[in-house]
């Protein structure tokens, strides 16, 4: 066996890597939500400023059979390094993901990382290897999400009557800029995150500007926010991507302001950004961890039911 990092100015290996990827996670997750090829690309070829991104692939008598995502924050949690790692069923339980796995913790260490973290995805009904490798390489569990998904349409939320839903795509008009922004920043600081030490990310306008670009080259980015009648300020925001080519929307954010909580708008905002979506969108995936009672309460009363759980895992990279 051979581990190598993928040149990622060759097409023809991008397109391997992730067609290595995407078997191997369907192989035991019927319900996984898979980067797109497409999203997959944009990520590869065009170097983010706020992460170094490597991708690791393990060969055998010349065929791709096991890769691995190596991605160093440059910008916060300069001591974490995220990883994944996939072998296809064929190749499993032959060393193949340890070796996968050591030469993360390698190249971890080479950069300075003192712990490495992971997203360990099982489907509620078939059973899969994550966790069982996932600790057997050292790492502990941290915090926990489950994965949700409703077919379309849900039932709608109404909007409470003292706000509007304002709804932009892609990039986010000029006059809302600096509310989202600081609706973004709250979201950052308030989402939480089990037992995983991590500072939260802090968002400018460059760097909002620097994602939107990134994000729209892949997705329809659609935001919902509502605006208070009263005062015109801004009470909260929902964000979905529907990545391009695809029938299904991946629900990221949704955050209401703190003072604003209490008028369902959570819920109104996510049903205000499906009732929008094209026909050819029927499905929806979101994450909730299963402890943050009010949002998984709103989802399950949409109609988003339980298919995988996440644990977010973590590892010590010893000196
Ligand atoms: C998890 C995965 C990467 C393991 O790859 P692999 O090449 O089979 O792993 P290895 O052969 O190197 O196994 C290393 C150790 O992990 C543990 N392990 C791996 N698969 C296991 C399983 N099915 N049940 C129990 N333990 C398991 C064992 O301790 C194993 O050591 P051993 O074979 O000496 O007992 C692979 O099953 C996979 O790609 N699954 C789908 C994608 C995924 O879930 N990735 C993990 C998220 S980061």
């Amino acid at each position: 066996m051979h581990i190598d990092a993928l040149d990622p100015t060759d097409a023809a290996a991008r397109a391997v890597w992730h067609d290595v990827m995407e078997r191997s996670v369907r192989a035991d997750r019927p319900h996984a939500l898979v980067t797109t090829p497409a999203a997959f690309e944009v990520t590869a070829t065009s170097p983010s400023t706020h992460y170094d991104r490597t991708w690791l692939r393990a060969t055998v008598d010349g065929t791709v059979v096991g890769v691995a995502e190596l991605e160093l924050p440059l910008s916060e949690n300069t001591d974490v390094a995220w990883v994944e790692v996939q072998v296809l069923p064929s190749h499993r339980r032959q060393g193949v993901g340890r070796a996968l796995w050591e030469a993360l913790i390698e190249r971890s260490r080479a950069a300075g990382r003192t712990r490495i973290g992971g997203e360990v995805t099982v489907d509620v009904d078939v059973a899969g290897a994550a966790h069982d490798f996932a600790v057997a390489m050292g790492a502990v569990e941290k915090h926990r999400e489950d994965h949700l998904l409703a077919d379309l349409p849900v039932r709608a939320t109404p909007v409470d009557p003292a706000y509007e839903v304002v709804s932009w795509r892609g990039r986010c008009p000029d006059e809302h800029r600096g509310a989202y922004l600081a609706m973004r920043n709250q979201m950052n600081a308030d989402v939480p995150v089990g037992e995983l030490e991590l500072e939260a990310a802090v968002v400018d306008e460059e760097r909002l500007a620097a994602s939107e670009e990134r994000l729209m080259r892949a997705y329809d980015v659609r935001v919902a926010a509502a605006r208070r009648r009263a005062d015109g300020t801004f009470g909260g925001y929902s964000l979905l991507f529907v990545p391009h080519g695809t029938d299904y929307g991946w629900q990221d954010d949704t955050l209401v302001m703190p003072e604003h909580r209490g008028h369902r708008l959570g819920a109104a905002l996510k049903s205000a950004n499906y009732a929008d979506l094209p026909p050819e969108v029927t499905s929806v995936h979101t994450w909730t961890a299963p402890d943050n009672a009010a949002m998984h309460r709103t989802n399950t009363a949409m109609g988003f039911r339980v298919v995988e759980r996440m644990y977010e895992m973590e590892a010590a990279v010893r000196g």
